[in-house]
Protein backbone atom coordinates (compact mmCIF):
# COMPACT_ATOMS: atom_id res chain seq x y z
CA UNK A 1 0.00 0.00 0.00
CA UNK A 2 1.50 3.25 -0.64
CA UNK A 3 0.52 6.46 0.91
CA UNK A 4 0.58 9.48 -1.83
CA UNK A 5 -1.95 11.90 -0.05
CA UNK A 6 0.05 13.73 2.74
CA UNK A 7 -1.50 17.03 1.94
CA UNK A 8 -5.00 15.03 3.08
CA UNK A 9 -3.13 14.19 6.28
CA UNK A 10 -0.16 12.63 7.37
CA UNK A 11 1.12 9.31 9.76
CA UNK A 12 2.08 10.00 13.28
CA UNK A 13 5.20 9.92 14.20
CA UNK A 14 6.85 7.27 16.47
CA UNK A 15 7.96 10.09 18.66
CA UNK A 16 4.55 11.88 18.23
CA UNK A 17 2.85 8.70 19.54
CA UNK A 18 5.22 7.91 22.01
CA UNK A 19 4.19 11.16 23.75
CA UNK A 20 0.63 10.64 23.00
CA UNK A 21 0.59 7.37 25.18
CA UNK A 22 3.04 8.49 27.73
CA UNK A 23 0.74 11.72 28.40
CA UNK A 24 -2.18 9.69 28.04
CA UNK A 25 -1.59 6.84 31.17
CA UNK A 26 0.56 9.72 33.37
CA UNK A 27 -1.25 12.68 32.86
CA UNK A 28 -5.06 12.10 33.48
CA UNK A 29 -5.59 15.33 35.52
CA UNK A 30 -7.42 18.39 34.63
CA UNK A 31 -5.16 21.26 33.22
CA UNK A 32 -7.50 23.68 35.50
CA UNK A 33 -7.74 21.36 38.52
CA UNK A 34 -5.55 23.15 41.45
CA UNK A 35 -4.25 20.04 43.49
CA UNK A 36 -1.39 17.49 42.27
CA UNK A 37 -3.14 15.97 39.40
CA UNK A 38 -4.34 19.62 37.72
CA UNK A 39 -0.39 20.90 38.13
CA UNK A 40 1.33 17.58 36.73
CA UNK A 41 -0.90 18.11 33.90
CA UNK A 42 -0.88 21.82 33.33
CA UNK A 43 3.20 21.62 33.63
CA UNK A 44 3.10 19.47 30.46
CA UNK A 45 0.35 22.05 28.75
CA UNK A 46 2.58 24.95 29.98
CA UNK A 47 5.37 23.06 28.34
CA UNK A 48 4.13 22.25 25.02
CA UNK A 49 2.65 26.03 24.71
CA UNK A 50 6.36 27.29 25.67
CA UNK A 51 8.23 24.57 23.70
CA UNK A 52 5.80 25.76 20.28
CA UNK A 53 6.18 29.69 21.02
CA UNK A 54 9.88 28.98 21.20
CA UNK A 55 9.60 27.48 17.29
CA UNK A 56 7.96 30.46 16.39
CA UNK A 57 9.68 33.04 18.53
CA UNK A 58 6.51 34.29 20.31
CA UNK A 59 5.13 34.65 24.01
CA UNK A 60 3.27 31.40 25.01
CA UNK A 61 0.23 33.38 25.53
CA UNK A 62 -0.51 33.77 22.28
CA UNK A 63 -0.52 30.50 21.28
CA UNK A 64 -4.39 29.34 21.65
CA UNK A 65 -4.78 25.43 21.25
CA UNK A 66 -7.53 24.23 19.06
CA UNK A 67 -9.00 21.39 17.45
CA UNK A 68 -7.26 22.06 14.23
CA UNK A 69 -6.68 24.09 11.02
CA UNK A 70 -10.41 24.57 10.33
CA UNK A 71 -11.30 25.64 14.21
CA UNK A 72 -8.04 28.20 14.09
CA UNK A 73 -8.95 29.76 10.99
CA UNK A 74 -12.37 30.37 11.94
CA UNK A 75 -11.29 31.44 15.36
CA UNK A 76 -9.09 33.91 13.70
CA UNK A 77 -11.30 35.47 10.93
CA UNK A 78 -14.92 35.00 12.73
CA UNK A 79 -13.72 35.51 15.96
CA UNK A 80 -11.76 39.06 14.68
CA UNK A 81 -14.75 40.29 12.63
CA UNK A 82 -17.46 40.00 14.82
CA UNK A 83 -15.42 41.35 17.23
CA UNK A 84 -14.17 44.46 15.27
CA UNK A 85 -16.86 45.21 13.33
CA UNK A 86 -17.21 48.98 14.70
CA UNK A 87 -14.03 49.45 12.75
CA UNK A 88 -15.80 48.53 9.14
CA UNK A 89 -16.75 45.62 7.79
CA UNK A 90 -14.73 44.79 4.72
CA UNK A 91 -12.91 41.77 4.73
CA UNK A 92 -10.23 40.44 1.84
CA UNK A 93 -9.56 36.85 0.71
CA UNK A 94 -8.18 34.80 -2.50
CA UNK A 95 -10.70 32.65 -4.13
CA UNK A 96 -7.85 29.85 -3.60
CA UNK A 97 -8.24 29.54 -0.15
CA UNK A 98 -9.43 26.44 1.75
CA UNK A 99 -12.89 26.20 2.72
CA UNK A 100 -12.01 26.70 6.42
CA UNK A 101 -11.43 30.29 5.24
CA UNK A 102 -14.09 30.40 2.00
CA UNK A 103 -17.15 29.19 4.02
CA UNK A 104 -16.23 31.29 7.18
CA UNK A 105 -16.55 34.31 5.06
CA UNK A 106 -19.22 33.92 3.18
CA UNK A 107 -21.40 33.03 6.91
CA UNK A 108 -19.98 36.44 7.60
CA UNK A 109 -21.14 38.17 4.59
CA UNK A 110 -24.72 36.27 4.60
CA UNK A 111 -25.38 36.52 8.55
CA UNK A 112 -23.72 39.69 9.70
CA UNK A 113 -23.35 41.76 6.71
CA UNK A 114 -19.77 41.94 5.87
CA UNK A 115 -18.45 42.81 2.79
CA UNK A 116 -15.70 40.16 1.12
CA UNK A 117 -13.16 40.70 -2.04
CA UNK A 118 -12.54 37.79 -3.32
CA UNK A 119 -9.01 38.06 -5.19
CA UNK A 120 -9.06 36.42 -7.96
CA UNK A 121 -5.68 35.06 -9.46
CA UNK A 122 -4.10 36.71 -12.60
CA UNK A 123 -2.24 34.37 -14.86
CA UNK A 124 -2.83 31.87 -12.14
CA UNK A 125 -0.95 33.58 -9.23
CA UNK A 126 -1.82 35.43 -6.56
CA UNK A 127 0.62 38.86 -5.84
CA UNK A 128 0.55 41.52 -3.40
CA UNK A 129 -0.48 44.19 -5.17
CA UNK A 130 -3.61 42.85 -5.84
CA UNK A 131 -4.07 43.28 -1.79
CA UNK A 132 -2.65 46.56 -2.01
CA UNK A 133 -5.61 47.57 -4.89
CA UNK A 134 -8.78 45.54 -3.11
CA UNK A 135 -7.93 47.66 0.47
CA UNK A 136 -9.88 50.03 1.56
CA UNK A 137 -10.00 52.68 4.51
CA UNK A 138 -13.22 50.13 6.21
CA UNK A 139 -11.22 46.62 5.63
CA UNK A 140 -10.19 44.96 8.96
CA UNK A 141 -9.08 42.07 8.43
CA UNK A 142 -6.82 40.06 5.20
CA UNK A 143 -6.76 36.39 5.21
CA UNK A 144 -4.30 34.79 2.78
CA UNK A 145 -2.67 31.11 3.07
CA UNK A 146 0.62 30.62 3.03
CA UNK A 147 0.54 27.67 0.74
CA UNK A 148 -2.05 26.08 -0.97
CA UNK A 149 -3.18 22.58 -0.31
CA UNK A 150 -4.34 22.13 -3.90
CA UNK A 151 -1.36 22.99 -5.95
CA UNK A 152 1.63 23.81 -3.35
CA UNK A 153 1.84 27.56 -4.35
CA UNK A 154 3.20 29.73 -2.21
CA UNK A 155 1.68 33.11 -1.60
CA UNK A 156 3.37 36.56 -1.02
CA UNK A 157 2.99 36.09 2.18
CA UNK A 158 6.23 38.99 3.39
CA UNK A 159 5.39 41.75 0.99
CA UNK A 160 1.23 41.67 1.88
CA UNK A 161 2.73 41.60 5.67
CA UNK A 162 4.60 44.66 4.40
CA UNK A 163 1.60 46.39 2.72
CA UNK A 164 -0.55 46.28 5.60
CA UNK A 165 1.76 46.87 8.15
CA UNK A 166 0.44 50.56 7.75
CA UNK A 167 -3.09 49.97 7.41
CA UNK A 168 -5.80 49.10 10.29
CA UNK A 169 -6.29 45.59 8.41
CA UNK A 170 -4.85 42.95 10.68
CA UNK A 171 -3.42 39.95 8.59
CA UNK A 172 -4.73 36.07 8.80
CA UNK A 173 -2.44 33.59 7.38
CA UNK A 174 -3.21 29.61 7.06
CA UNK A 175 -0.55 28.24 7.74
CA UNK A 176 -1.81 24.92 7.62
CA UNK A 177 0.01 23.38 4.88
CA UNK A 178 3.63 25.47 5.07
CA UNK A 179 4.09 24.53 9.28
CA UNK A 180 7.06 22.21 9.64
CA UNK A 181 8.24 22.33 6.16
CA UNK A 182 9.30 25.85 5.86
CA UNK A 183 10.50 28.22 8.49
CA UNK A 184 8.00 31.04 9.64
CA UNK A 185 8.60 33.62 11.94
CA UNK A 186 5.46 35.36 12.41
CA UNK A 187 6.38 38.77 14.01
CA UNK A 188 9.18 39.07 11.10
CA UNK A 189 6.11 38.61 8.72
CA UNK A 190 3.56 41.15 10.21
CA UNK A 191 1.64 38.20 11.12
CA UNK A 192 -1.16 38.78 13.17
CA UNK A 193 -3.09 35.48 12.92
CA UNK A 194 -1.59 32.28 12.41
CA UNK A 195 -3.21 29.00 11.67
CA UNK A 196 -1.80 25.07 12.00
CA UNK A 197 -2.88 21.77 11.80
CA UNK A 198 -0.86 19.23 13.99
CA UNK A 199 -2.10 15.86 11.85
CA UNK A 200 -0.59 17.75 8.51
CA UNK A 201 2.89 17.45 10.23
CA UNK A 202 3.02 14.32 11.54
CA UNK A 203 0.92 14.95 14.71
CA UNK A 204 -2.19 13.37 15.82
CA UNK A 205 -5.60 14.52 13.84
CA UNK A 206 -7.68 17.04 15.63
CA UNK A 207 -5.47 19.13 17.31
CA UNK A 208 -3.67 22.69 16.30
CA UNK A 209 -3.35 25.68 17.24
CA UNK A 210 -3.52 29.75 16.31
CA UNK A 211 -0.87 31.99 17.13
CA UNK A 212 -2.41 35.24 17.98
CA UNK A 213 -0.56 38.75 18.17
CA UNK A 214 -3.90 40.49 19.27
CA UNK A 215 -6.19 39.50 22.33
CA UNK A 216 -9.36 41.67 21.09
CA UNK A 217 -11.62 38.50 19.38
CA UNK A 218 -14.58 36.87 20.44
CA UNK A 219 -14.10 32.95 21.20
CA UNK A 220 -16.26 30.60 19.28
CA UNK A 221 -16.26 28.04 22.33
CA UNK A 222 -17.87 29.46 25.23
CA UNK A 223 -17.25 27.58 28.71
CA UNK A 224 -14.13 27.72 31.32
CA UNK A 225 -11.65 30.63 31.00
CA UNK A 226 -8.93 28.13 29.44
CA UNK A 227 -6.71 29.55 26.69
CA UNK A 228 -7.13 32.53 28.22
CA UNK A 229 -10.43 32.94 27.66
CA UNK A 230 -10.49 32.40 23.69
CA UNK A 231 -11.39 28.48 23.79
CA UNK A 232 -13.35 26.99 26.51
CA UNK A 233 -12.99 23.69 26.88
CA UNK A 234 -11.04 20.86 28.77
CA UNK A 235 -7.78 20.74 26.90
CA UNK A 236 -6.67 17.54 25.25
CA UNK A 237 -3.45 17.25 26.54
CA UNK A 238 -2.09 14.03 24.93
CA UNK A 239 -3.15 15.90 21.50
CA UNK A 240 -1.03 19.02 22.31
CA UNK A 241 1.91 17.98 23.61
CA UNK A 242 2.29 15.15 20.94
CA UNK A 243 1.65 17.83 18.43
CA UNK A 244 4.56 19.89 20.47
CA UNK A 245 6.47 16.87 19.77
CA UNK A 246 5.97 16.25 16.48
CA UNK A 247 6.89 19.90 15.18
CA UNK A 248 9.91 20.04 17.04
CA UNK A 249 10.58 17.08 15.23
CA UNK A 250 9.89 18.37 12.03
CA UNK A 251 11.04 21.65 12.73
CA UNK A 252 14.69 20.22 13.57
CA UNK A 253 15.14 19.01 10.54
CA UNK A 254 13.31 21.31 8.06
CA UNK A 255 16.06 21.69 5.45
CA UNK A 256 17.31 17.89 5.20
CA UNK A 257 13.39 16.66 4.59
CA UNK A 258 12.71 19.70 1.85
CA UNK A 259 15.78 18.54 0.41
CA UNK A 260 14.83 15.14 0.52
CA UNK A 261 11.26 16.07 -0.92
CA UNK A 262 12.92 18.44 -3.66
CA UNK A 263 14.83 14.92 -4.85
CA UNK A 264 11.75 13.31 -5.01
CA UNK A 265 9.61 15.88 -7.07
CA UNK A 266 12.25 15.91 -9.72
CA UNK A 267 12.42 12.34 -9.13
CA UNK A 268 9.00 11.48 -10.04
CA UNK A 269 8.81 14.39 -12.93
CA UNK A 270 11.96 12.51 -14.48
CA UNK A 271 10.35 9.12 -14.14
CA UNK A 272 7.16 10.43 -16.10
CA UNK A 273 9.09 12.54 -18.92
CA UNK A 274 8.37 10.58 -21.84
CA UNK A 275 4.77 10.47 -20.91
CA UNK A 276 2.15 13.59 -21.72
CA UNK A 277 1.76 15.15 -18.82
CA UNK A 278 1.28 18.96 -17.31
CA UNK A 279 1.54 20.43 -14.24
CA UNK A 280 -0.80 22.93 -12.41
CA UNK A 281 2.03 25.25 -11.06
CA UNK A 282 2.17 28.55 -11.93
CA UNK A 283 5.06 30.08 -9.53
CA UNK A 284 7.22 29.41 -6.44
CA UNK A 285 5.53 26.38 -5.10
CA UNK A 286 6.07 23.75 -2.19
CA UNK A 287 7.91 20.25 -3.34
CA UNK A 288 5.19 18.57 -1.22
CA UNK A 289 2.56 19.03 -3.44
CA UNK A 290 2.50 18.12 -7.09
CA UNK A 291 -1.08 18.84 -9.13
CA UNK A 292 -0.53 16.73 -12.23
CA UNK A 293 -2.79 16.48 -15.07
CA UNK A 294 -2.82 13.64 -18.16
CA UNK A 295 -4.25 14.62 -21.23
CA UNK A 296 -7.99 13.11 -21.51
CA UNK A 297 -7.54 11.02 -19.06
CA UNK A 298 -10.31 11.45 -16.59
CA UNK A 299 -9.09 12.05 -12.83
CA UNK A 300 -12.37 9.90 -11.40
CA UNK A 301 -11.05 7.13 -12.93
CA UNK A 302 -7.56 7.32 -12.57
CA UNK A 303 -7.69 7.93 -8.59
CA UNK A 304 -9.59 4.96 -8.78
CA UNK A 305 -7.58 2.25 -10.94
CA UNK A 306 -4.63 3.46 -8.83
CA UNK A 307 -6.61 2.90 -5.49
CA UNK A 308 -6.83 -0.67 -7.14
CA UNK A 309 -3.41 -0.84 -7.51
CA UNK A 310 -2.98 0.25 -3.47
CA UNK A 311 -1.51 3.72 -4.36
CA UNK A 312 -3.57 6.75 -2.25
CA UNK A 313 -3.35 9.68 -4.10
CA UNK A 314 -6.42 12.72 -4.62
CA UNK A 315 -8.31 14.91 -6.82
CA UNK A 316 -7.24 17.86 -4.25
CA UNK A 317 -11.13 18.95 -4.21
CA UNK A 318 -13.89 17.52 -2.02
CA UNK A 319 -15.16 14.81 -3.14
CA UNK A 320 -18.98 13.83 -2.41
CA UNK A 321 -20.42 10.19 -2.35
CA UNK A 322 -17.99 9.33 -4.50
CA UNK A 323 -18.03 11.78 -6.80
CA UNK A 324 -15.20 14.64 -7.38
CA UNK A 325 -16.50 18.11 -7.32
CA UNK A 326 -14.41 20.60 -9.48
CA UNK A 327 -11.75 22.44 -7.56
CA UNK A 328 -12.64 25.67 -6.94
CA UNK A 329 -8.43 26.31 -6.84
CA UNK A 330 -8.28 24.61 -10.49
CA UNK A 331 -11.31 26.74 -11.22
CA UNK A 332 -10.09 30.01 -10.06
CA UNK A 333 -6.52 29.59 -11.67
CA UNK A 334 -7.90 28.53 -15.12
CA UNK A 335 -11.30 28.25 -15.86
CA UNK A 336 -14.22 26.85 -15.60
CA UNK A 337 -14.34 25.50 -18.83
CA UNK A 338 -10.53 23.93 -18.28
CA UNK A 339 -10.20 20.10 -18.91
CA UNK A 340 -7.75 20.52 -15.94
CA UNK A 341 -10.54 20.13 -13.57
CA UNK A 342 -11.31 16.90 -14.85
CA UNK A 343 -7.66 15.76 -15.76
CA UNK A 344 -5.88 16.78 -12.70
CA UNK A 345 -5.03 14.97 -9.30
CA UNK A 346 -2.65 15.70 -6.49
CA UNK A 347 0.47 13.56 -5.37
CA UNK A 348 1.54 14.53 -1.85
CA UNK A 349 4.67 13.40 -0.57
CA UNK A 350 6.11 13.53 2.83
CA UNK A 351 9.72 12.79 3.74
CA UNK A 352 8.99 9.08 4.32
CA UNK A 353 8.01 9.00 0.98
CA UNK A 354 10.66 6.69 -0.84
CA UNK A 355 12.17 6.30 -4.75
CA UNK A 356 10.89 2.77 -4.87
CA UNK A 357 7.27 4.24 -3.67
CA UNK A 358 7.07 6.52 -6.86
CA UNK A 359 8.71 4.03 -9.13
CA UNK A 360 5.60 1.86 -8.77
CA UNK A 361 3.44 5.01 -8.83
CA UNK A 362 4.73 5.88 -12.43
CA UNK A 363 4.49 1.91 -13.57
CA UNK A 364 1.08 2.13 -12.99
CA UNK A 365 0.16 5.55 -14.44
CA UNK A 366 2.08 4.50 -17.55
CA UNK A 367 -0.49 1.31 -17.28
CA UNK A 368 -3.39 3.01 -17.09
CA UNK A 369 -2.62 6.04 -19.51
CA UNK A 370 -0.42 4.15 -21.70
CA UNK A 371 2.87 5.51 -21.80
CA UNK A 372 6.05 3.92 -22.17
CA UNK A 373 8.71 4.48 -19.33
C1 LIG B 1 -4.77 25.04 3.90
C2 LIG B 1 -5.66 24.32 4.86
N1 LIG B 1 -6.35 25.03 5.75
C3 LIG B 1 -7.16 24.45 6.65
C4 LIG B 1 -7.32 23.08 6.68
C5 LIG B 1 -8.24 22.48 7.68
O1 LIG B 1 -7.52 21.80 8.69
P1 LIG B 1 -8.23 20.72 9.62
O2 LIG B 1 -8.61 19.57 8.75
O3 LIG B 1 -7.19 20.38 10.65
O4 LIG B 1 -9.41 21.36 10.23
C6 LIG B 1 -6.62 22.30 5.76
C7 LIG B 1 -6.80 20.84 5.72
O5 LIG B 1 -6.78 20.23 4.68
C8 LIG B 1 -5.76 22.94 4.83
O6 LIG B 1 -5.07 22.24 3.92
Amino acid sequence: MIYLDHAATTSLSDAALQTFIDISKEYYGNPSSIHWAGRKANSILRKARLDIAQIFDTKPEQIIFTSGGSEADTLAIQGYALANQHKGKHLITTAIEHHAVLHTMEYLEKCFGFEVTYIEPVNQVISAQQIKEALRPDTILVSVMYANNETGLLLPIREIGEILYDHQAVFHVDAVQAIGKIPILPEELHIDFLSAAAHKFHGPKGVGFLYSRLANFDSLIHGGRQEEQHRAGTENLAGIAAMATALKEQTDQLEQHYQTVTDLKAFLLDKLAPSNYYLNESGPSLPYVVNIGFPHQLNEQLLMRLDLAGIAVSSGSACTAGVIQASHVLEAMYGQDSDRLKESIRISFSHKTTKEELDFLVQQLHQIIGGTQ
